[in-house]
């Protein structure tokens, strides 16, 4: 796992969600956690601004999930926090999301834990003294600036 990183506003937050668009890559499966309000959504924003995405982007906490066109192919984003069953995992498509051709961003990711693509990518938010602070483990190597030991 990297370090903490401070990310001491909602603008800091974005700021490093743009940072962190340039290392996903299509079939990458990103999992976002934290608990509520730790600024998983303000994250998501930040990534999908990177990828050239200037639309609104919702959260989706009733639809459960929101797919969005950017440069870098279909990006879907999850909210996992109502989940009823499994079976509605299903129904939004998960497996065809992930087929390797989009990215997958997922909050609340244990709530379909067993029925969820393994992550590529977990992201771990937290409240701090100010405000958040946030750590990456992956797959791949990160960027100096996300890596936290600078
Ligand atoms: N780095 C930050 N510093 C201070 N406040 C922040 C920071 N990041 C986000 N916030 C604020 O925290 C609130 C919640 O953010 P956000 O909706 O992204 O959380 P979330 O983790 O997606 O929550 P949920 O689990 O409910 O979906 C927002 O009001 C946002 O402005
Ligand atoms: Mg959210």
């Amino acid at each position: 796992m990297s370090h903490l990183i401070a990310a001491p506003d909602e603008v800091s937050l974005r700021a490093l969600g743009r940072t962190f668009a340039a290392v996903l890559a299509p079939g990458d499966v990103v999992y976002l956690e934290g608990e509520l309000g730790a600024g998983k959504t303000v994250f998501v924003r930040g990534i999908l601004s990177g990828m050239g995405y200037s639309g609104v982007v919702v959260s989706p906490t009733y639809t459960l999930a929101e797919e969005y066109p950017t440069a870098a192919g279909p990006v879907v984003h999850y909210d996992l926090y109502r989940l009823q069953s499994p079976h509605e995992l299903e129904l939004l498509g998960m497996r065809e999301h992930a087929d390797g051709r989009r990215i997958c961003l997922i909050e609340w990711p244990g709530r379909g834990q067993g029925h969820l693509p393994d992550a590529t990518w977990v992201v771990t938010l937290c409240y701090a003294d100010k405000g958040r602070a946030i750590a990456f483990t992956g797959q791949r190597p990160l960027p100096q600036s996300l890596a936290g030991d600078t």
